[in-house]
């Protein structure tokens, strides 16, 4: 997958997989690296799949009505890049963390929902619900930040408190930060998010 890889001065610290927005790419979210942790390695990966030239990391059928079957597959194949991207650049694929907006939250939640051992824990900026009707994986141990807009015409507070709670009932450790916006990401919430990720003090 075409991506960029910044290595950080702290090997201890966790990698930062950024994940884009639709219509983004991956330089759009190193400025939020930047923020969150200026130690750490950053991993930035660009969705595979182009909707009228618009770079996403799954394809859809309607704006909000995912193509499961090729959320399945693209989670699956992020995944395998991630295992492949921690051989090439030697980081420890067992402490990543994603950094996702919107397209790409969502299928940093997929990676949650699929794979047990893909993350350690998940920054999700205005994420959906990837799939419902199926059972999470134990996320004991796992830290997630979602950050919500109460008036978000894409997600509606009840999609964020509903992606709150199934990750709550499979143990992961979950904070939902709310914002009086829409679907756009908003400085506080960055600032909030990099805060959470303080207080976790990350390492190896
Ligand atoms: C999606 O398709 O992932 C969501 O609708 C968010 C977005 O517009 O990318």
């Amino acid at each position: 997958m075409k991506h960029v890889f910044n290595k950080g001065k702290d090997p201890k610290k966790p990698t930062l997989l950024l994940l884009h927005g639709t219509g983004g790419n991956e330089l759009d979210l190193l400025p939020l690296a930047e923020r969150i942790d200026d130690q750490a390695s950053v991993l930035s990966v660009r969705g595979n799949i182009s909707e009228n030239g618009m770079p996403r990391f799954f394809k859809r059928l309607a704006e909000g009505v995912f193509d499961e079957e090729d959320l399945i597959y693209r989670t699956n194949e992020l995944n395998q890049f991630l295992n492949d991207a921690a051989k090439d650049y030697s980081f420890d694929r067992n402490n990543m963390i994603a950094v996702g907006y919107s397209n790409g939250a969502n299928i940093a939640a997929s990676l949650l929902f699929h794979e047990q051992d893909a993350l350690k824990g998940a920054i999700l900026h205005h994420p959906m619900v990837p799939r419902r009707g199926i059972i999470l994986p134990d996320l004991t141990g796992k830290a997630i930040f979602i950050a919500a807009g109460t008036n978000d015409p894409i997600c509606s507070s009840e999609e964020s408190t509903e992606l709150q709670s199934l990750f709550r009932n499979a143990n992961a450790n979950v904070k939902l930060h709310w914002e009086n916006s829409g679907h756009q990401l908003t400085h506080a919430e960055v600032a909030s998010a990099s805060e959470w990720y303080r207080s976790l003090n990350f390492k190896e």
